[in-house]
C-alpha cells in the first residue's frame, strides 16, 4: 500500500511512523524541510525507544528506511490512501482537499485526522466524497490504541472498509462514528480540559492540584491541564470552537484564560509554556 501523510507535526509523524512499521511504503509531505527534519527527528526518537524495549518487528533502520519526505504535493498521484494531519482549521485543510483531488489517483481514499471539523465539508471540497473519510488517531499514535473512524455523509461502505482494514493493519483498534462536531472523543473529553482551565482562571486551585486531584481521584493517566499542554492550546481553543458554533450551546464556550494562553503563544509543550514548562 502506498500510504500518504500531509504534515509532519506530532500526529502526522506518528502516523507516518505506525504505517511504515506495519510495513507500508509512506510518503510524508509539510510544507518547509524544517519541518520535514523535526518530524523525522521525533520518529528517530521513538523508533529507538520502541525497539530498546522489544516492540518492534524490524529495525529502525528498516522502519525508517520505508519513510520518505517530500515538500512536494504532486508526489502523491500514485497513493492508495492519504491521511491529513495539517493545522486544526477548516479552510486551510478545504483548501488543501481541493488541491488534493485533483492530484490523487481517482481511486485513491483521502482521509483527515481532523479532531473535529466536518467531515462531510471536507469531502465536499475534495470533489470524491465517496472516497472521503475522517481516520482520528490518538496522541501519542504510537502508544495509543484508538483509531475514530468517522463516516461523512456520502462516505461509500467500500471506503468504510478499506479504511477500517488499514486502521486494523496498522495494529489499532478503528471504532466507527458519525459526523457530528467533535465525533465523540473530543465532544466528551474536550469540556472536561476547557472546565479544568476555568478552574485555573477562578483559582479553584493551582494547576498541580487540579492534575493530581483527577489522576489520583479518577485514575487518569494524565492530568487535564497536562493532557491540554500535550495535545497543544491552539488545538484545544480551535476544538472548542467547532464545538460551541456546531452545538450552539453555551457549556462549549471557549474559556477565555485558554484564548488568551493561545493568543499569546502559550501554547503548550510544542512552544516550551503552557500551564507547565518544558
Ligand atoms: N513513542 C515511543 N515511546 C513513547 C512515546 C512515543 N511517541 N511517548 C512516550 N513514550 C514512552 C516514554 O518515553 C516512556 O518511556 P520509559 O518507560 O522508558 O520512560 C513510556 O513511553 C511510558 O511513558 P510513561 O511511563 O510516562 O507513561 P505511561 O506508560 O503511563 O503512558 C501515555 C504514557 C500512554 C502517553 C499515558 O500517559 C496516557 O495515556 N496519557 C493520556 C493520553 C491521551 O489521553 N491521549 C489522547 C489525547 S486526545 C487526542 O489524541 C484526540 C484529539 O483529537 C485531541
Ligand atoms: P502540529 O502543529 O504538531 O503539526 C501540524 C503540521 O502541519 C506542522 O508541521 C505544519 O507545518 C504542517 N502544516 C500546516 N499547514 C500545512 C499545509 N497546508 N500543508 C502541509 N503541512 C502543513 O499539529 P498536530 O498536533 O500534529 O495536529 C494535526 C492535526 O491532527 C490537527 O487537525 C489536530 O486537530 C489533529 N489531532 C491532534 C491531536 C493532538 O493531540 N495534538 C490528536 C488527534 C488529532
Amino acid at each position: 500500500m502506498n500510504f500518504g501523510v500531509i504534515g509532519a507535526g506530532q500526529m502526522g509523524g506518528g502516523i507516518a511512523q505506525v504505517a511504515a512499521q506495519s510495513g507500508f511504503d509512506v510518503l510524508v509531505q509539510d510544507v518547509q524541510q524544517a519541518f520535514l527534519d523535526r518530524g523525522r527527528a521525533t520518529i528517530e526518537k521513538s523508533l529507538a525507544k520502541l525497539h530498546e524495549k522489544g516492540r518492534l518487528a524490524d529495525a529502525p533502520d528498516v522502519v525508517l528506511g520505508r519513510i520518505r519526505f517530500t515538500m512536494e504535493l504532486q508526489d502523491f498521484a500514485d497513493s492508495d490512501l492519504v491521511v491529513e494531519a495539517i493545522v486544526e482549521n477548516e479552510a486551510v485543510k478545504a483548501e488543501l482537499f481541493r488541491t488534493l483531488g485533483g492530484i490523487v489517483k481517482p481511486s485513491g481514499i483521502l482521509a483527515s485526522n481532523t479532531s473535529s471539523i466536518p467531515i462531510t465539508a471536507l469531502a465536499s471540497a475534495s470533489g470524491r466524497p465517496e472516497r472521503f473519510i475522517g481516520m482520528h488517531f490518538m496522541n501519542p499514535v504510537p502508544l495509543m490504541q484508538l483509531v475514530e473512524v468517522i463516516r461523512g455523509y456520502q462516505t461509500s461502505d467500500e471506503t468504510a472498509r478499506i479504511v477500517t482494514e488499514t486502521a486494523e493493519q496498522m495494529g489499532k483498534t478503528p471504532l466507527p462514528c458519525n459526523d457530528f462536531p467533535g465525533f465523540v472523543s473530543n465532544r466528551i473529553l474536550m469540556p472536561m480540559l476547557n472546565e479544568a482551565i476555568q478552574c485555573v482562571m477562578e483559582g479553584v486551585a493551582e494547576p498541580e492540584a487540579i492534575d493530581g486531584i483527577m489522576k489520583l481521584g479518577m485514575n487518569h493517566p494524565m492530568g487535564p491541564l497536562t493532557l491540554a499542554d500535550f495535545i497543544g492550546l491552539d488545538t484545544c481553543l480551535s476544538i472548542m470552537e467547532v464545538l460551541h458554533r456546531g452545538l450552539g450551546d453555551d457549556k462549549y464556550r471557549p474559556s477565555p484564560l485558554l484564548r488568551k494562553m493561545v493568543q499569546a503563544g502559550l501554547l503548550g509543550r510544542k512552544s516550551g509554556q503552557g500551564f507547565y514548562t518544558y
